[in-house]
């Protein structure tokens, strides 16, 4: 597990680059610190969506499968989808479809996970990733929310690093719930 920020009080090199004021007081995403501006998204035919208004769920469940995720239910996202407190997506003009997503889920005023990064094969190493992820995580700054964490696969830590996460922090670790081998023990 990744994290940005820390599960109570962050010391100031864990924490994002954050512009919070010392009350934790919301602030708005400068568009400055963008590495694609969301003009230059719009007129390279990106178009920013912030809702699932308009997301074709089945088109969605195919960018996870063409990434190696698993088929999910569609239902079932729809229901996660419901329960995601932020969440971001790239819609290309041509094709109507999602191009690049990422979505978190929290409990809205101290923590957020991070889930389903995914950019299609086809428009990745184009900065779509970056831009969705860099959007999502400034939209959890302005609820004031500095511990931000997301599992990521090793092949994927050099894309989040750059974003303000490091592993471990402080030697803290993730820990993980595994059914099986919990059952195995009784
Ligand atoms: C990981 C993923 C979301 C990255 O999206 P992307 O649009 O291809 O990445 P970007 O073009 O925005 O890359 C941004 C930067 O990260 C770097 N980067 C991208 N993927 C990387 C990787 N796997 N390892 C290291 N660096 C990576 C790029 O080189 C680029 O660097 P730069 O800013 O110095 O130019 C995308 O490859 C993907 O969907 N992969 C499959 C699904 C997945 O693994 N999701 C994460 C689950 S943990």
């Amino acid at each position: 597990m990744l994290l940005s920020g820390t599960i109570s009080t962050p010391p100031p090199s864990l924490r994002l680059k954050s512009t919070l004021n010392p009350q934790n007081a919301v602030t708005q995403p400068s568009q400055a610190s963008y590495s694609i501006t969301d003009k230059d998204l719009e007129s390279r035919g990106f178009h920013l969506r912030r809702t699932a208004q308009g997301l074709n769920l089945d088109q969605l469940n195919s960018v996870f499968v063409a990434v190696g995720f698993p088929r999910r239910d569609t239902a079932k996202i729809k229901v996660a989808l419901e329960h995601t407190d932020a969440l971001l997506w790239l819609e290309y003009e041509k094709t109507r479809k999602p191009v690049a997503f990422a979505r978190a889920t929290g409990d809205g005023v101290f923590n957020a996970i991070i889930w389903d990064v995914v950019v299609d094969p086809s428009f990745q190493s184009l900065g779509l990733g970056k831009a969705v992820m860099e959007r999502l995580i400034d939209d959890l700054k302005v609820k004031g929310i500095c511990n931000i964490a997301l599992y990521s696969e090793p092949r994927v830590l050099g894309f989040y690093r750059p974003l303000g996460f490091v592993s471990d922090p402080d030697g803290i670790r993730g820990m993980v719930f595994i059914r099986n081998k919990h059952k195995n023990k009784n």
